[in-house]
């Protein structure tokens, strides 16, 4: 016997009957994205490694511990993408569309990979949608994103949702007050976790993130970031959240949130949801005024989000809200010999409806069981019989009813019995 194959560790596979759910939330996140005028963007799954080590931040956890890196056969170092903002920023500096005053709104989905324990509601491939606003400075712009994102959740029909909002300040005021942390955290250095003892070298604000329970309870007492904010950024704060006041988006202030990569600036915000347990961001964002520079392009402001598209399910899992699949398929179930004339029935109705056509030549029995396995609606019996009468036998399989129909009356029939009430989920 030959070697049997498992999905690597933090992987999964989305099949049939699960995948339905998958494609509900990336149609309405396309639907939303086009609604609030974004347009997609696709990049490539793997980058230069210094791309993200430059732009996510080499102090992070993503870059230090969590990026798949391996050489390829030239011995270049390639990353494949833990997220996508690094890679849309390439791409329009790259393209020369990334221009001060010039405005894109774009939108990705897709996989993204990071090598980190897997738990529930983390995983080492998983997908985002994410949304980016390119070219301005606008507090508008930062409102724009966070009710793209809620509006969304919102839609799906998502309760126990909760934005949390905070500004990490820009480098005009940031570096005193990493400095004034630093000062703080100085004297408790050794009771510090070996991780922020480094991130205390490197980038203090990291260990405003960390989750051990004993590092909590030093960083509790730190002055908040709100407190240090320079007039600009204090500025851009009180216009973000005027603008949720006004749009009617309930929000809380978490002075704590500085959020995992270094390219944030000014606004940071999160998307929690209260069933999600440990894991319990639905998605993340905020503003990135440096990071277009950063990684040589011009000087060129910008704000976004991602949204987990497996935590998305997770969520709407827990509030019984998972969208089920459609049932409106139609099985062509046919007698044996009658292949072509069932091919050429298929293909007359194909192209109003999804059909799937029995494959094998077998009796009635197994092939209902087969309609009913993935989830038709309708069955569509060509007999001999009915092949000799030009008629078809139109089963519905939510109420067990069957009838004979004239070739030439099937559409109609169809479109009764799919508008019929659905007897079965
Ligand atoms: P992030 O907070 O690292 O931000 O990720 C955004 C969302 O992706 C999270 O809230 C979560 O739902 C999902 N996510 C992250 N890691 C995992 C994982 N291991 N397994 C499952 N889901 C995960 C970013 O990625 C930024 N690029 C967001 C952004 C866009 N900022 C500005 N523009």
């Amino acid at each position: 016997m030959g070697k049997k194959f498992q999905a690597m560790r933090g992987t999964r596979d989305v099949l049939p009957g699960e995948i339905e759910a998958w494609q509900a939330v990336e149609e309405a996140a396309r639907r939303q994205s086009s609604r609030f005028g974004f347009r997609e963007i696709r990049t490539p799954l793997f980058e230069a490694t210094e791309l993200f080590a430059r732009g996510v931040g080499d102090s992070t956890d993503i870059v230090r511990k969590e990026m798949y890196t391996f050489p390829d056969r030239k011995g270049r170092s390639l990353t494949l993408r833990p997220e996508g903002t690094a890679g849309v920023a390439r791409a329009l500096i790259e393209a020369g569309l990334a221009r001060p005053h010039e405005l894109h709104r774009l939108y990705y989905m897709g996989p993204m990979f990071r090598y980190d324990r897997p738990q529930a509601g983390r995983y080492r491939q998983f997908h985002q949608w994410g949304a980016e606003i390119v070219g301005t400075k606008s507090p508008w712009a930062d409102v724009e994103t966070i009710l793209l994102l809620v509006g969304l959740l919102v839609d799906l029909g998502l309760e126990g949702l909760v934005v949390k909002v905070n500004s990490v300040g820009d480098e005009t005021c940031r570096p005193a007050y990493q400095e004034k942390i630093r000062q703080a955290l100085l004297p408790r250095r050794d009771e510090l976790c070996e991780d922020c003892r480094e991130r205390l070298d490197r980038n203090p604000l990291r260990v405003l993130d960390c989750k051990v329970p004993s590092d909590r309870e030093i960083v509790k007492d730190l002055p908040p970031m709100l407190d240090s904010l320079c007039d600009p950024c204090r500025e851009h704060f009180d216009a973000v959240k005027q603008g949720l006041d006004a749009a009617g988006v309930r929000y809380e202030i978490d002075p704590g949130l500085v959020r995992g990569l270094d390219y944030y600036t000014r606004t940071a915000y999160e998307v929690h949801h209260g069933k999600l347990g440990a894991q319990s961001a639905v998605g993340g964002g905020g503003r990135y005024d440096g990071l277009i520079q950063l990684l040589g392009g011009p000087a060129v402001p910008a704000v976004g989000f991602s949204m987990g598209i497996e935590r998305t399910l997770i969520a709407l899992e827990e509030e019984g809200r998972k969208p089920a699949p459609e049932r409106d398929t139609i099985y062509l179930a046919r007698g044996a010999g009658l292949g072509g004339q069932a091919v050429r029935l298929a293909q007359k109705l194909r192209s109003t409806y999804a059909v799937a056509l029995d494959l094998e030549e077998r009796g009635l029995g197994p092939q209902l069981k087969q309609a009913d396995r993935i989830g038709a609606r309708v069955a569509l019996i060509l007999g001999e019989d009915e092949a000799k009468a030009g008629e078809v036998t139109l089963k519905d399989l939510g109420s067990g009813e069957q009838r004979r129909v004239r070739e030439a009356e099937l559409e109609s029939a169809i479109e009764q019995a799919l508008r019929g009430p659905v007897a079965r989920t």
